[in-house]
């Protein structure tokens, strides 16, 4: 049988994600890998977790395999909008919250529900490739706006939507990471985030909000510094997302999603046909581990684990990328961008493959980040998963492979 003939158009325009592709490439055992972005399962609260499962198993016996309501469990969304509002600053009724099965199924929905083939959205530059991969797969066309070290350029933002509209594309919604964003690791500043704010308003376009990485500070950083879209501007059309995979543990799937009312009834259908309901032990496990305070216990570790991590990055770029190229210090998050001179054109994506094949190092080249098939001379460095012992080691060879890479292009 002819299986291509048999695709539908949306299928046929979907892509094998170019990181995922890599994966094979990157995690071989014997590899430094600054490429893998998940978080590490060291920090996993496992014997609490484990702790709660009995518990919640003894009590609750088959109901804690049972279906789900779609929207969440009612108990954990109580509990989600009490702790988001206190730490995060947004509030929200239960009618404009929803779990879902992670934020990479949100943004599914998200593109679902919102976008038709052409309209258009916008995304920094760099984004994350969950986000651009999703919204391209509903066939949106999407425009990379000029983003800075702090934070998306809101001028060109407003140009990017009267190209769009000029072209005939219908802008739509603006997908945005304003705390510690994969992959730069880029905090925004206050004004940026206002500036942001008024162009959306002015250009009627939906804000997506993913705070995946808000909690994931580190020291120095101030709750204002980290202020919310939402809650900025509680009025405004913003969808907020968050997820627990980076505090807790990313095989839960349990995330959430808060905004207008309308439109979270409308993604709530999507995920009635996209999966029914997210894991209920999933969701019950992570209610316990709210219920019982141990969130608000937890998350200094899991700071204090990324941020040692981090300077370790930070020293060993000092000292061996000097000359090479730029980065911001990371303030919090998982990830470290890097910024080659440009002037040497490199391309990060063949460095990529000898410096596993030969160095057994892996980074991600800054490719996959873009919208138009800019950043070839940027990478970005993942230290959730690197030892405390290779941090200087991989870089150091690293910075070797980059500077043989730019003598070769001289
Ligand atoms: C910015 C951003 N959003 C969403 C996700 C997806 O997270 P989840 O595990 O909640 O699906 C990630 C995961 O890497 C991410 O970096």
């Amino acid at each position: 049988m002819d299986f291509e003939a048999l695709f539908s158009a949306d299928a046929r325009v979907m892509q094998p994600s170019l990181i995922r592709r890599l994966t094979g490439l990157v995690n071989q055992p014997d590899v430094i890998s600054f490429a893998a972005g998940s978080p590490s399962a060291e920090t996993f609260p496992y014997s609490r977790l484990t702790e709660i499962y009995h518990d919640l198993a003894t009590v609750e016996k088959g109901r804690l395999f049972q279906y789900s309501v779609t929207r969440g469990n009612a108990e954990l969304v109580e509990a989600v909008r009490e702790r988001t509002a206190r730490v995060q600053g947004v509030a929200a009724s239960a009618d404009e919250t929803m779990i879902v099965s992670g934020s990479q199924q949100g943004l599914d929905f998200i593109g679902r529900v919102l976008l038709d083939p052409g309209d258009a959205a916008f995304v920094e530059k760099p984004s994350f490739p969950g986000g651009i991969d999703t919204f391209a797969t509903y066939r949106a066309r999407l425009f990379g706006v000029t983003s800075h070290d702090d934070g998306m350029d809101a001028e060109d933002l407003a140009r990017r939507v009267r190209e769009a509209r000029a072209a005939g594309h219908r802008p739509k919604l603006v997908y945005v990471i304003p705390n510690f964003q994969n992959p730069s690791g880029r905090l925004w500043s206050l004004e940026r985030r206002r500036a942001l704010l008024e162009v959306a308003r002015a250009e009627n376009l939906l804000i997506v909000e993913d705070d995946a990485y808000g909690e994931l500070y580190f020291d120095g950083v101030t709750t204002e510094q980290r202020s919310r879209l939402k809650a900025l501007d509680p009025e405004a059309p913003i969808l907020y997302m968050s997820t627990y995979s980076k505090t807790l543990a990313a095989g839960l799937r349990v995330a959430w999603i808060m905004g207008p009312a309308p439109v979270i009834s409308r993604l709530v259908l999507a995920k009635e046909v996209g999966d029914l309901c997210t894991s209920t032990l999933s969701q019950k496990l992570t209610l316990e581990f709210l219920r019982r305070g141990w969130m608000d216990e937890h998350l200094p570790g899991v700071r204090a684990f990324y941020q040692h991590k981090a300077q370790l990055v930070d020293a060993a770029l000092h000292k061996h990328f000097r000359g090479l190229g730029r980065w911001t210090p990371p303030r919090g998050g998982l990830f470290v961008w890097v910024e080659l001179e440009s002037a040497y054109a490199i391309d990060t994506w063949p460095v990529l493959e000898a410096s596993v094949a030969e160095d057994k190092v892996a980074f991600i080249p800054g490719k996959p980040f873009f919208v138009g098939g800019v950043g070839r001379h940027c990478l970005r460095l993942s230290y959730s998963n690197v030892t405390d012992d290779n941090i200087d080691k991989g870089l150091e060879k690293l910075s070797r492979r980059l500077r043989a890479a730019r003598e070769s292009v001289v």
